[in-house]
């Protein structure tokens, strides 16, 4: 089984919490592909869902699937989220962000009554940070956000996208903060929430209620205990 075997996998086990009348936010990444393409074939079969997308790509995708998409401002209840991740513990607490999405990744989170994450078992650690933190930030705030994070010990690199700096969906950058695994990342998330110019982070601590991860074919999933 190949990493895009288990990404399938996962996806296709979450899909199937998924019926008629849902809405459902669709995540972003290799992994959210997977979800997006078998939607697609399902909606094809007459699900009958309405989505939300957490990136334009997404919402591209999404809708050359044949997948109905709305506009996130139009909404405030979503009923379930599934979206990848870069790095998940045994408590649920990830990083995301590597695709630059976190920010409205996180607003959809927030407004699904249920998120899952789903992803290869690459992806399961035991502590968080081996992974830099991605951090949107404002980019007139990119010099003094940066200079904060190093006082708070990470090292935070600016994003690069064919030799100029990385803008989101948002035209916000994006610097990526190694922590390293002795992270407390309770107080750093609400440390990077408050440097001013700090637009969100990929640190996910309480968003996530379950987790499909697929490891050579098996299917594991996990479920939010506290
Ligand atoms: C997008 O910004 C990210 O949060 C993705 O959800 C995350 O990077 C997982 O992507 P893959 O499924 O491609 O690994």
């Amino acid at each position: 089984m190949s990493r895009d075997d288990d990404k399938r996998l996962a996806a296709e086990a979450a899909a199937a919490e998924i019926v008629s009348g849902m809405i459902v936010g669709l995540g972003t990444g290799s992994t959210a592909a997977w979800l997006i393409a078998h939607l697609g074939e399902r909606v094809a079969a007459g699900l009958d869902i309405t989505a939300v997308a957490t990136s334009r790509a997404t919402e591209r995708v999404a809708r050359a699937a044949g997948i109905r998409v709305v506009a996130l401002d139009d909404l405030s209840d979503i009923d379930l989220a599934i979206d990848g991740v870069d790095e998940i513990d045994g408590d649920l607490r990830a990083i995301k962000g590597a695709g630059g999405a976190m920010l409205r990744e996180k607003i959809v989170a927030s407004a699904a009554r249920r998120m899952i994450a789903i992803a290869d078992g690459s992806k399961r650690v035991e502590r968080l940070g081996a992974a830099p933190v991605p951090v949107e930030v404002l980019p007139l705030a990119r010099g003094f956000v940066a200079a904060r994070i190093e006082s708070l010990g990470g090292a935070a690199t600016l994003r690069r996208h064919d030799d100029r700096s990385y803008r989101t969906d948002q035209d916000n950058v994006v610097l990526d903060c190694a922590f390293g695994t002795e992270i407390d990342s309770v107080a750093l998330a609400g440390q990077l929430a408050a440097i001013p110019g700090v637009l969100g982070h990929g640190l996910f601590l309480r968003e996530i209620d379950s987790a499909y991860i697929a490891s050579d074919g098996v299917i594991t999933r996990l479920d939010r205990t506290r």
